[in-house]
């Protein structure tokens, strides 16, 4: 989803920075975005390397206009098999690596600019073995309340996109057969969401056609969780 964006906000004008863990993954990331674009290798969780990353765009451009903290991830455990090293591993990405993303990048950070963080539908629904996952996502609407109130004399708004379940690689990775089939059926078009669709909202919060919009949690989840 976040490189679908990257994607759109270069059409639309902007120089992205992105970040990814693995080299190989970041390189041909940097090769299908194909201009205006810095790749910066590092671990959203990891403070060093958002060091790294916000050193680097601070060299290569000086400021920020709109950061897009996407890096999460959610493995199912249903309440009795949930592990200390379950719970860490979500809230360590999901929770703490994306404040400690924001915090660092407001140094570098225009007034007038816009954050926004991937949250999930899960967030707001009751799905089955996600009770972890929902609850470290549910955090970022916590987080852009009270940010956007301490940074509302800089007019940064701050806002929280919640994907419904989307085709992307990472569906490949937590989800089996079935329970992407049973995702489906509870969209009312009976399709996951693509990138692209999410990303043609990335761009909108992005923009300042979403001037007034400001501490929402946006889903958008072609209705699922609406039903
Ligand atoms: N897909 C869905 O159905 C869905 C639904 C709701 C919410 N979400 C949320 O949407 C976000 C993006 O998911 P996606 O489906 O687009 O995933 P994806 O296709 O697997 O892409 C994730 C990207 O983020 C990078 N990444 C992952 N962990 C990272 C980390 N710790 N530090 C830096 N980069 C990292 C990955 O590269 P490396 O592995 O090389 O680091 C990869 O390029 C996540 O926050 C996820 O929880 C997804």
């Amino acid at each position: 989803m976040a490189l679908a964006s990257a994607r759109r906000f270069v059409e639309e004008g902007a120089y992205v920075f992105i970040t990814s863990r693995r080299q190989e993954v970041l390189d041909e990331a940097v090769r299908l975005i194909g201009r205006n674009v810095t790749g910066v290798r590092g671990d959203a969780a990891n403070l060093d390397d958002l060091d790294r990353l916000f050193d680097t765009v601070r060299r290569e451009k000086g400021k920020i206009d709109v950061l897009y903290a996407s890096a999460g991830m959610g493995e199912a455990a249903p309440l009795g098999e949930i592990t200390e090293q379950h719970f860490d591993a979500a809230f360590n990405l999901n929770a703490r690596g994306t404040l400690f993303t924001v915090q660092k990048a407001l140094l570098l950070f225009n007034d007038g600019g816009s954050i926004f963080m991937t949250g999930s539908v899960a967030a707001i629904k009751g799905f089955p073995g996600y009770s972890v996952y929902a609850a470290s996502k549910a955090t970022l609407l916590a987080f852009a309340r009270g940010w956007l109130n301490e940074l509302k004399d800089r007019n940064i708004r701050v806002n929280v996109l919640h994907p419904g379940p989307t085709d992307t690689p990472m569906q490949d990775q937590v989800l089996t057969e079935e329970a992407k089939w049973m995702f489906e059926s509870v969209i009312p078009r009976g399709k996951m969401g693509r990138p692209e669709e999410i990303a043609a909202v990335a761009v909108f919060l992005a923009s300042d056609d979403s001037s007034f919009v400001n501490g929402v949690e946006l889903s958008v989840d072609g209705g699922l969780s609406a039903i």
